[in-house]
């Protein structure tokens, strides 16, 4: 298989003076002072509705960028029934050209598209550019490339034939179509979902978070001027539910992927569950959710490294990954000097609108989200088992402003230590140096989500301690690291228990989902 060698998007620097500096700027400038109205892309066609919502920045919440269309259910029903019947002519398709177009998708957001995609990221998503040029340009370029790669790999196994039989396997496409759920706070994410299971042969209904529009409308364009056929991804905006129960109840739906919460996901698995008897085939199901991810300092750590993993992992990207480091148990010897570096790097964050490109933090997605953090960080403010160490801070006058905030509890089971926030926040507990191996239990027990968490130490023992006995706590384990960031390539993602099925974005496993293999014997 002769594909181009996937390689990692480098990332820009964006430093005074560069030409994407000054492109960026300038995109982000237009598009937040023009209006625009986003259609839903059905059929190749853009459909445009009656009922339409408005658009607005969270970091300027009464400013108004544009508007999205909101399906109707005739909608839903259309984008189903044109997946349908663009689905032969995709599946037959020789791969090359599926890679082709997806490969032509890369190089479109590397070059012409990767202003607009990093400003709409930005503006409607409120990152910062450098978050923006991590996720909207470079992952997403870095799952398209690397993607084509993995497809390659599976295609290349096969069995063992003789000379008078021929076996082979077709990874053909599932049969029917297959539905894109996808959240606001990764663009490439977003773009990943639908584009791997295309890639495959699928066809797909996409709908994207109401919060990720703008860059969805961006993904569409590029998708459309690489050469993805009418009707092989399909977009709409909405209701939710209405959206769901529709393409759930179509007897040719055939797998779901998902990113998105972990309450939304388990309800989805039992709707699908409930619908069983109605499909022609067993719908695959693929979900990446929620986390409540840790670092464990162990007394031998560097407390330096130590509050850079805590800082970089918990407030990078506000707070809003799923990999965010929203606990951590620091060995009390180490403590006071972890804890002064943290308060110092913190302080010398700055918070505001992204179009300042000095800023390392902004606001967070809504307002459902800023009131959700906003009562967590006063109700500790009250404890008093608890105390905040920095930060504590939020205002939503303009946007949704949460200081980063660093609470420090005696109670290894306080809510913020449990609980999923998606935001600034991070709960530390502090433990006796010689508790290594007791503290190790309670992370185990406390673990209801299993997506990443990291261990820190120096002495050997104890990371080989810890490796083992968090072995189900993260899929996603780093030794000597925050537990974010992620590398397309490099570190395949997903989690366990509430976490997701753990079927790694950015790896043959996941790919190997969206396919339906026949197996071919011929004889001679
Ligand atoms: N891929 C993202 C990370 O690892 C979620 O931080």
């Amino acid at each position: 298989f002769n594909v181009p060698i996937a390689v990692n998007e480098p990332v820009k620097s964006y430093a005074p003076g560069s030409p994407e500096r000054a492109a960026v700027l300038d995109a982000y400038k237009t598009m937040f002072n023009s209006k625009i109205d986003v259609p839903m892309y059905i059929n190749g066609q853009d459909v445009k509705t009656e009922k339409t919502h408005t658009m607005s920045p969270p970091h300027d919440h009464k400013h108004v960028v544009g508007t999205h269309a909101i399906a109707e259910k005739k909608h839903i029903d259309q984008a189903i029934s044109t997946a349908l019947e663009a689905r032969t002519a995709w599946a037959d398709t020789p791969w090359e050209h599926r890679a082709g177009i997806f490969l032509k998708a890369a190089e479109l957001i590397a070059g012409p598209y990767r202003a607009k995609i990093n400003a709409a990221t930005m503006i409607a998503q409120s990152k910062t550019v450098h978050q923006a040029e991590i996720d909207a340009a470079c992952e997403l370029i870095d799952f398209l490339r690397f993607n084509v790669q993995y497809m390659t790999e599976i295609y290349h196994d096969q069995p063992e034939s003789t000379s008078d039989a021929w076996n082979r396997l077709e990874y053909r496409p599932l049969e029917g179509f297959v539905y894109a759920v996808t959240p606001f706070n990764f663009t490439a994410i977003a773009g990943n979902l639908p584009a791997c299971m295309a890639l495959m042969g699928n066809v797909v209904v996409w709908k994207p978070s109401d919060s990720q529009i703008y860059s969805a409308k961006v993904i569409m364009d590029v998708f459309k001027e690489a050469g993805v056929p009418a009707g092989v991804i399909n977009v709409v905006f909405g209701d939710p539910v209405m959206i769901t129960d529709t393409v759930l109840a179509s007897p040719d739906f055939s797998g779901l992927h998902f990113t998105g919460s972990t309450y939304v996901f388990k309800e989805l698995w039992k709707q699908i569950g409930n619908n069983i008897h109605n499909y022609k085939t067993y719908p695959k199901i693929v979900g990446e959710t929620g986390g409540k991810d840790f670092i464990v300092a162990h007394k031998t750590a560097h407390p330096k490294q130590v509050a850079t993993a805590i800082v970089r992992g918990a407030f990078e990207f506000q707070g809003q990954k799923c990999s965010a480091a929203s606990r951590a148990y620091v060995s009390k010897s180490i403590w006071n000097e972890v804890k002064d570096y943290m308060i110092k790097d913190v302080n010398s964050f700055k918070m505001g609108s992204p179009e300042d490109l000095s800023n390392f933090i902004t606001a967070v997605i809504h307002e459902g989200s800023f009131d959700k953090l906003a009562k967590y960080i006063d109700q500790a403010k009250a404890d008093s088992n608890v105390e905040i160490i920095v930060g504590g801070n939020h205002d939503k006058t303009k946007g949704y402003f949460i200081e980063p905030t660093v609470i420090v509890t005696e109670d290894p089971n306080y809510t913020t230590m449990r609980e999923e926030l998606f935001g600034p926040v991070i709960t530390i507990y502090v433990y006796d140096d010689d508790k290594f191996s007791e503290t190790l239990t309670l992370v185990d027990q406390t673990s209801e989500y299993a997506l990443t968490g990291a261990i820190l130490a120096q002495d050997r023992y104890a990371v080989v301690e810890a490796t083992k006995a968090l072995q189900n706590c993260a899929g996603n384990f780093y030794i000597n690291d925050k537990p974010t960031g992620a590398v397309v390539g490099q570190q395949p993602f997903g989690g366990a228990r509430a976490s997701g099925t753990n079927d790694k974005a950015g790896s043959a496993l996941n790919l190997l989902r969206w396919v339906s293999p026949r197996m071919i014997k011929e004889t001679f």
